[in-house]
């Protein structure tokens, strides 16, 4: 789905306060509450720290609970963002070999890398009901939010592989 650019800037400026107001956890939860309220087409929102080799789940919001609270760098379409430190659109994860399903309903999903000194320190992990989601607007809108969720991504413990 487009995500306007007024929509994105006016998003933005909440999310900059959030992490002005807030850090840590306590943030990165906000920032997810605040952006699956936001987006209809965002139906489960995640941040994962990277935890040496694996990543971990650090804050959520959405319908349900993942059992993927941790995955390993070497698996999903969350290791396949970290590893490569790039953003990863899957239009339906159905055909995607790699996909780890978490919820039956997902059509879509987004991954975008946090990074810190120029390492990945985590991401944002978004899911969609909606086949074919996420496009070129949403990609430019999660990585300024990534930028802005740097620091709370390192304060909430993250540790990059050795
Ligand atoms: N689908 C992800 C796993 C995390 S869940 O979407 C919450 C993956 O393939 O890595």
């Amino acid at each position: 789905m487009t995500v306007g650019r007024s929509a994105a800037t006016a998003a933005l400026l909440q999310i900059d306060a959030i992490v002005q107001r807030l850090s840590g956890r306590a943030a990165l939860s906000e920032v997810c509450r605040f952006l699956e309220a936001s987006f209809p087409h965002f139906g489960w929102v995640g941040v994962y720290r990277l935890d040496g080799r694996e990543l971990a789940l650090e804050a959520y919001a959405g319908p349900a609970a993942t059992e993927h609270t941790r995955i390993p760098l070497e698996r999903g379409l969350c290791g396949r963002a970290a590893r490569d430190g790039v953003t990863v659109i899957v239009d339906d994860v159905r055909s995607s070999p790699e996909y780890l399903a978490c919820f039956l309903s997902t059509r879509s999903e987004i991954v975008v890398p946090v990074r810190a000194d120029g390492r990945v320190v985590g991401e944002i992990d978004i899911d969609s009901d909606r086949v074919a989601g996420f496009d070129a607007t949403d990609r430019k809108l999660l990585e300024e939010v990534a930028a802005r969720l740097s620091p709370a991504v390192v304060a909430s413990g993250a540790k990059p592989p050795a």
